[in-house]
């Protein structure tokens, strides 16, 4: 599929790419003003549905609460490609002083917050949507379909809006009527060389879960411990088991796991012993069986500790995003056509990230590929480069050139390349 060579029509589509180089930046920078949260993207859609209407799409409007998804119809039979970009900004207050800097507010859980598409959601929408006006120019030599996925959410929707994101247009149906033969997806990355790709067949990002664990003791004054059953020692006991899971009771070589406790609540004042404690952490795997191990010893751990103490652990997991694991055989075909848009050094394999990312959930329906397009700006320091999802995050905006072009030329490689 991937070919060595770019087609004639690929030739055209790269220098399209170039010439709507500062229509692609002005997209992004209006995005970038204009970050909304997770399932509250309305400016985002209008716009991106108006764009998408402009070029003469089938626009679908509203999937799963805030999405858009487009279609477009190639002049010549072919397969159905999707390609997806997601919408949501983050409640951070944006730090970088640059001039386009987002000065929106809004409210998060209760709580006014600067808000700031701070990990480069407003690149991938601008991407997809100067990738959809190439691909429609061409369209009479197009093979197949594409379908052109918007998705709101993908950092998580709000508690009482749950499952948001890609999890909700899949039962929304968006592989559905066509249905999709392959999907693709990037992800912005602001610590890898501007215009490298980053990818890796199989497991790339792992599965994240929450885990609640409350753990009920016995009250008392704090002077008389042996009045009580002390939840918060009962607690730490926990969190120390916990540490065991990853470190001895998980066959490491396989694939990486994470336990992490992130948030751990009792108790009002010092000479108080409380009823109970609370404990909330994170769970992150590569691997469905593994996943679901972990799943399993946390609960006995946390249970049989409270038990051996006199009190009780309620473990509560809260199954969320799955590992983003690339299709091996449509990693293996696309990789030439990525060599060939970046060029062969700029290239790489990434070890799999412990982050995680909604794209699993088309990947659990259909053969999907994702990965990273480096875009560090140059000027500053690698070493110092602030990560995403904080206040100084930053891109370099010529890397979403190469972006355009992987987009496109994934989808005429795939379609070329495509036989019943
Ligand atoms: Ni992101």
């Amino acid at each position: 599929m991937g070919l060595a060579q770019p087609s004639k029509l690929q030739s055209k589509t790269d220098a399209d790419a170039k010439l709507l180089e500062s229509k692609l930046i002005e997209l992004r920078r209006y995005f970038h003003q204009n970050p909304e949260l997770s399932n509250r993207e309305f400016k985002t859609s209008e716009k991106i549905v108006a764009y998408l209407k402009a070029l003469g799409l089938e626009v679908q409007y509203p999937v799963a609460k805030t999405g858009v998804v487009a279609l477009l119809k190639g002049g010549k039979p072919g397969p159905v490609v999707a390609l997806r970009a997601d919408m949501d900004a983050l409640p951070v207050t944006e730090r970088n002083g640059l001039p386009f800097a987002s000065k929106a507010v809004a409210d998060f859980g209760g709580q006014q917050t600067g808000v700031m598409h701070a990990c480069g959601h407003d690149a991938h929408m601008a991407m997809l949507l100067i990738a959809a006006e190439i691909l429609v120019k061409h369209k009479a030599e197009l093979k197949g379909t594409v379908k052109f996925i918007f998705q709101p959410a993908e950092e998580g929707a709000p508690a009482d809006e749950w499952p948001g994101g890609a999890e909700l247009m899949v039962k929304e149906g968006v592989l559905e009527n066509p249905k999709v033969d392959a999907i693709f997806g990037l992800h912005i990355q602001s610590l890898l060389p501007s215009g490298q790709i980053a990818y890796r067949s199989g497991g790339l990002m792992a599965s994240v879960d929450g885990v609640d664990i409350k753990v009920k003791g016995k009250g008392a004054h704090g002077a008389t411990p042996w009045d009580s059953v002390d939840p918060i020692v009962v607690a730490a006991q926990i969190i120390q088991g916990l540490q065991t899971i990853v470190s001895r009771q998980t066959e490491l070589t396989k694939a990486g796991a994470v336990v992490t406790i992130g948030s751990v609540h009792a108790g009002v004042r010092r000479n108080i012993i409380p009823e109970t404690a609370m404990l909330e952490g994170t769970i992150r795997t590569f691997d469905d069986t593994m996943q679901k191990k972990v799943h399993e010893k946390i609960k006995l751990t946390a249970e049989k500790i409270a038990e051996s103490a006199g009190a009780s652990a309620e473990v509560n997991i809260l199954v969320m995003y799955p590992a983003t694991i690339n299709h091996e055989e449509l990693t293996r075909k696309m990789v030439p056509t990525l060599i060939r848009t970046a060029g062969e050094k700029n290239v790489v394999v990434t070890q799999p990230v412990t982050m995680a990312e909604d794209f699993s959930f088309y990947q659990r329906k259909v053969p999907g590929f994702f990965f990273f397009l480096g875009a560090y700006p140059a000027h500053l320091n690698l070493q110092t480069q602030p990560t995403h999802h904080t206040a100084d995050f930053m891109i370099d905006e010529a890397a979403m050139l190469t972006g355009v072009k992987a987009l496109v030329n994934l989808t005429l490689d795939y379609s070329e390349g495509w036989k019943k």
